[in-house]
């Protein structure tokens, strides 16, 4: 095995067309920030990089839909992420972007290198165009059936439905989405990653070298490189990207998907001049944090780049987590069904270690995993108030109380008082074991349980009661409690950093290494402790009601906006059709049918007779405010009888997307009996 010197972290850059919501931060933010936070508590050297994509189709799609430049979007959105990681504490050593020079700079310079040394296929193929913008389609600019599942909104690249890669050509009844129309084919020039080449070296590196990675990342690279990899295109027909640095490559860009890993060497270029140590020193481990939709680019995509540049390391894990949704739904930027971060961050000021919390806790780190209110209300008011707060809030208050804030001696210890210390080094062990093996929400437990045995032991010594009996030994009590208030203030370090830098503050103590865990001495007698205040509070009810009240209002806005129009009926005859006498008439009178809801009795001026009509609309119209209106009748509908009354005919409505009912009526009055044909 290798010895490391030094560790490279990188997160996925998000894409900057739309905010950071709780799905990013449990797959991929939030278990980054507590490794790099780790690793620097243990002394070691680390680069935690993050920044935006800024290019893609995704970005340039939402432009077009919301009329600015695609410029326009990732400004805004890289300024509002950027902003929101650093109010939220994820501790990037930068935070860059790939619209930065340096950037372009880098990602051309690589491409130069594999083109000069033939690491390309050129190949010239039939691609969709679509004729009326004179444009070729990127994969995300084409829609139509997916051949695997049916689903008729599928992307040329992705199915969203059942989550198969797809290539535009395989797409039935394919659709331009910036037109509408049925693209052509036409011939266009492009290079390509020949994949298939590394199959032998991918089978060594990872299938037989990397049997430690997490197996929801071992299995998805075994299938992949099982199922045959083919060329990739690492360009693209678009205007919006790095131009591909070769003649003639005009209104060519680089894929989003080559350029913007890349970014994790620019950025880290941006940051220091000594980057060539973190990309090209074996003795430099480096770490991908990533959602499980990553994987192939990360795992298979990137590393063959490197390979192909040559003198770049690989990476030693990528420890990606699968999907964290939401109240039962899948997270989703475009139904705006997601807890976005710089939502949270004013709705829950001061609360930043809550979701930390939480989202750990409650990691997706083997399987897609459910956030819900009332789970982060239980966890907050359950473990963080109950457990670490009550704890931590008393050991101080009694010193306070009994000493002045002073840490009293500790006398001769008893058997509880050794195995609570001793408990120490073993939970320190645990922990260190889960991180390395990037199970943090394992790590975050085994942390906790500190704070339990500190409740715990508490609770059992009773100072409160002791102290009228045996005084000495309340100094015994209330050193050791301290002393595990301490010790928490490094374990829970990584997980609470805001929590633990007030909980220091309390203490009155420095930042601590993370190798003083375990110490029993962490505080010297005598050592002065502040008044504490609360480190965590109830939250309650209300606050969580208004949260999923919100979410109810977004799933109804989402349904009102996806009622989907009825298929079409079969199809009737020309005579099926005119057997219906529809004629237009004026409503003359209108009054509520008694102990109904939903009925009116109308009289009509039907031109032929004034008849009665039962119809269902009283939820959508008072009768005062429809008499004198005109409508359409279907006046040879058998009769029928209706809450006793006759009616005869049926008003035409029309029922919009919500279930309200419109009169359907001629744009301007005609005469009273005209056909409606
Ligand atoms: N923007 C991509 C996404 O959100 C992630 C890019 S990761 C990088 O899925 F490595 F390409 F930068
Ligand atoms: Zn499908």
């Amino acid at each position: 095995m290798t010895e490391f010197k030094r560790t490279l972290i990188t997160s996925a850059l998000p894409y900057a067309n739309g905010p950071v919501h709780i799905g990013h931060l449990a797959g991929v933010y939030v278990p980054a920030d507590i490794y790099a936070r780790y690793l620097r508590m243990n002394g070691e050297e680390v680069a935690f990089i993050g920044g935006s994509d800024e290019h893609g189709v995704p970005i340039t799609l939402k432009a077009k839909n919301e009329g600015v430049t695609p410029q326009d979007i990732v400004d805004k959105y890289h300024g509002m992420i950027k902003d929101s990681f650093k109010r939220f504490g994820i501790s990037f050593d930068i935070y860059a972007r790939t619209s930065d020079p340096i950037h372009y700079q880098t990602a051309s310079e690589i491409f130069l290198k594999l083109y000069q040394d033939g690491k390309f296929v050129e190949k010239t193929s039939e691609q969709y165009y679509d004729a009326e913008n004179k444009q070729f389609l990127a994969d995300r600019y084409i829609t139509g059936t997916c051949p695997k599942c049916g689903f008729e909104k599928a992307y040329g690249d992705q199915c969203e439905s059942c989550g198969s890669a797809l290539s535009p050509n395989e797409l039935i009844n394919p659709k331009s989405m910036i037109s509408g129309n049925v693209p052509e084919l036409k011939e266009t020039k492009h290079w390509y990653l020949p994949l298939d080449q590394y199959e032998g070296w991918l089978k060594e590196w990872i299938l037989a070298g990397h049997k430690e990675w997490k197996s929801n990342v071992y299995g998805q690279c075994k299938s992949w490189i099982d199922g045959g990899l083919q060329p990739r295109a690492v360009t693209r027909d678009l205007d919006w990207g790095i131009p591909v640095p070769l003649e003639g490559a005009d209104g060519k860009v680089l894929y989003v998907w080559f350029d913007a890993p890349i970014g994790y060497i620019s950025a880290t270029k941006e940051w220091t001049l000594e980057w060539e140590k973190w990309w090209k020193d074996p003795e430099t481990k480096l770490v991908h944090f990533i959602g499980k939709d990553n994987i192939v680019f990360h795992c298979i995509i990137f590393p063959i780049i490197l390979k192909a540049e040559g003198s770049y390391i690989l990476p030693e894990n990528v420890p990606a987590n699968e999907f964290l949704n939401l109240e039962g739904d899948k997270i989703s930027t475009s139904r705006n069904w997601a807890v976005w971060l710089h939502e949270y961050l004013e709705e829950f000021p001061g609360k930043e270690d809550v979701l930390k919390y939480v989202l750990t806790a409650n990691a997706p780190e083997t399987k897609d995993n459910d956030f819900t209110w009332k789970d982060f209300q239980a966890r907050n008011n359950n473990e963080l108030v109950a457990v670490l707060g009550n704890f931590v809030n008393r050991a101080l208050v009694l010193t306070q109380k009994y000493y002045d804030g002073k840490v009293p001696a500790a006398g001769v210890l008893s058997e509880a008082d050794v195995s609570a210390l001793v408990e120490i080094s073993l939970i320190k062990a645990d922990v260190e074991k889960s991180i390395s093996q990037y199970r943090f929400r394992e790590a975050l437990k085994f942390a906790m349980d500190l704070a339990r045995l500190g409740n715990k032991y508490l609770a059992d010594a009773e100072p409160w009661k002791v102290v009228k009996t045996d005084p000495l030994r309340v100094e015994t009590i209330m050193n050791v409690c301290l002393q595990i208030t301490a010790n928490l203030t490094i374990i829970l370090a990584p997980f609470l950093p805001f929590s633990m830098d007030k909980l220091r503050i309390f203490l009155n103590i420095d930042e601590l290494n993370w190798s003083n865990l375990g110490r029993s001495d962490l505080l010297k007698v005598g050592h002065q402790t502040n008044t504490p205040e609360l480190l965590f509070e109830k939250i309650e009810d209300e606050v969580i009601e208004f949260q999923v009240n919100k979410l109810l209002a977004t799933k109804k806005a989402n349904e009102a906006a996806n009622a989907q129009a009825a298929p079409a009926k079969e199809n009737c005859t020309f005579d099926d059709f005119n057997k219906m006498d529809i004629r237009t008439g004026t409503i003359l009178e209108a009054e509520r049918v008694p102990k109904t809801k939903k009925l009116l009795k109308l009289t009509i001026d039907t031109g032929i007779d004034q008849r009665t009509v039962v119809s269902g609309i009283a939820e959508y119209y008072n009768p005062e405010e429809i008499i004198g209106q005109q409508v359409s009748i279907l006046v040879n509908l058998e009769p029928k009888e209706l809450k006793g009354i006759q009616s005869q005919g049926m008003i035409l409505m029309a029922q919009d997307a919500d279930g309200s009912l419109k009169f359907v009526t001629p744009v301007s009055p005609v005469k009273n009996g005209s056909e409606i044909k």
